[in-house]
């Protein structure tokens, strides 16, 4: 770990060598920002979205929470979701979940988390809504990378179910929604590969925020 001090130093050695590589670089992040992605991601200091996408600065518009939930109620993730599709014009919204994720595991524990309680609920919503599923597992590993996924799935569809990402989509063909996982143990991305007009078409049965 780097000393508080060293952190500016770093800083330092950064600017300079981003302006050996690219003298313009700086001035170009000034100007504006054009993302194409926003990413929504656990907190997790271990995963860090943009080490695992190769992105630079600039490309990515990012949130990140606690077992990178996606409340109806959070006016901060949705402020997010309604900034990045209405402003930006981004063209994709992930929901980047990952496995050893410390709120998926507190959430799985039959315990009083105190002022955390509100917050995994959203976690333990879904192993409700997947209990069969969930329950059928016996492996603990398993049945906790399995949770990980469905969290990142059901998220995804709480993206889906905001009035701007239905309207938008229908209007421009944009934004898509992906759902991903970072496994931390081998460093590699895996696309859940959620079909998004597919989930689309269902939640508008009952979701449908578009008409109007
Ligand atoms: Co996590």
């Amino acid at each position: 770990m780097n000393s508080y001090k060293q952190i500016f130093e770093n800083n330092k050695r950064w600017v300079a060598e981003k302006k050996a590589s690219d003298a313009e670089f700086f001035e170009r992040l000034a100007e504006g920002q054009n993302p194409d992605f926003l990413y929504i991601g656990c907190s997790d200091s271990r995963v860090d979205s943009g080490e695992l996408m190769g992105v630079e600065a600039g490309e990515v518009f990012v949130h990140r929470n606690i077992g990178n939930i996606v409340s109806n109620l959070d006016l901060n993730v949705m402020s997010v979701i309604n900034y990045a599709v209405d402003h930006l014009h981004v063209k994709h919204i992930v929901v980047c979940g990952h496995y050893f994720c410390g709120g998926v595991k507190a959430a799985m524990q039959a315990k009083d988390m105190g002022i955390l309680n509100p917050w995994l609920r959203n976690i333990r919503d879904v192993y409700r809504l997947h209990k069969t599923e969930l329950n059928a597992i016996s492996d603990r590993d398993e049945k906790y990378n399995r949770l990980v996924e469905l969290n990142v799935v059901e998220q995804c569809l709480n993206v889906i179910k905001t009035a701007v990402v239905q309207k938008t989509y229908l209007t421009k063909g944009f934004p898509l929604v992906h759902g991903w996982i970072f496994n931390v143990k081998t460093g590699e991305l895996v696309d859940l590969n959620i079909n998004f007009q597919e989930q689309l078409k269902d939640i508008q049965e009952i979701y449908n925020l578009d008409a109007g």
